[in-house]
């Protein structure tokens, strides 16, 4: 066992330390092979690390000729099933998922998350609220005892854009440290999310009861969701630096 209670699975340990991205792959692979039936309708996640549960998803469809609808999280992940000639679909078509599969940029010891480091966190805890399991996929980097020990940016919030000032001071003044606007890479102007909104980044002081917090940061006119997902998520994959995959749940 290792902090917070994960304990070792399904791959043995390598000799030598592995890298952040064959780490991701462990972990979405063993996601995917754990978690995964015939007849499903599946919910898929955004990122980096999901990329790889995609690929793994398709080779067992093909293979195993699985009948799976897949339901998106992001315009990255549509693009990314069609890609792979999967099934798409929708919550109207299909507002129960079996299982969703999403990454996350941090996960404590209870499985409280923080999400929206690609700022597609509203659908993302859409689709993780309608499954029956929300499954978490990650390296290594991502595992903490408490939030904010690895993710140095902040909370994601998706407000309104004609909101973002008064959201942000109102979070500052309230819970301190201070909510900023995400800007373009170029920096050009803000990032705008899938659904046109605007992200502020939560650098927050001091560790928080996360499940107030987010009911209260909900309650400020102008918030549309944030990336804190509270006793969702059923169970985390990390991939590891040594090659394994271990679980927390
Ligand atoms: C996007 C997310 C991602 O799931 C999260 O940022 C993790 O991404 P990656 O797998 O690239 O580390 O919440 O909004």
């Amino acid at each position: 066992l290792i902090s917070g209670g994960l304990k070792h699975v399904c791959v043995s340990a390598r000799s030598g330390a592995i890298m952040a991205e064959e780490a991701k792959k462990l972990a979405a692979y063993a996601a995917v092979d754990n978690h995964i039936q015939n007849n499903q309708v599946v919910g898929v996640g955004s990122g980096s690390t999901i990329v790889y549960a995609v690929d793994r998803l398709a080779e067992r469809v093909r293979q195993e000729k699985l009948n799976i609808v897949c339901v998106p999280t992001s315009f990255q992940a549509r693009q990314l099933i069609l890609q792979h000639g999967l099934a798409l679909s929708d919550l109207d078509r299909h507002p129960e998922l079996d299982v969703a599969i999403d990454g996350a940029d941090e996960v404590d010891a209870n499985l409280t998350l923080i999400k929206g480091g690609g700022g597609c966190l509203t659908q993302e805890k859409i689709i993780a609220g309608c499954a029956k399991h929300f499954v978490v996929i990650a390296d290594y980097r991502k595992d903490s005892k408490a939030l904010g020990q690895q993710w140095k940016k902040g909370v994601p919030i998706e407000v309104i854009p004609m909101a973002y000032v008064p959201v942000s001071r109102t979070i500052a003044k309230r819970f301190g440290g201070e909510a900023n606007l995400r800007m373009a890479v170029s920096k050009a102007g803000p990032v705008v999310t899938d659904n046109s909104n605007f992200i502020l980044d939560w650098k927050f002081e001091h560790a928080q009861n996360w499940k107030d917090v987010n009911a209260a940061l909900k309650m400020i006119p102008g918030v549309v969701e944030t990336g804190l997902f509270v006793g969702m998520a059923e169970r985390a994959y990390f991939g590891m630096e040594d090659g394994s995959v271990q679980v927390r749940d």
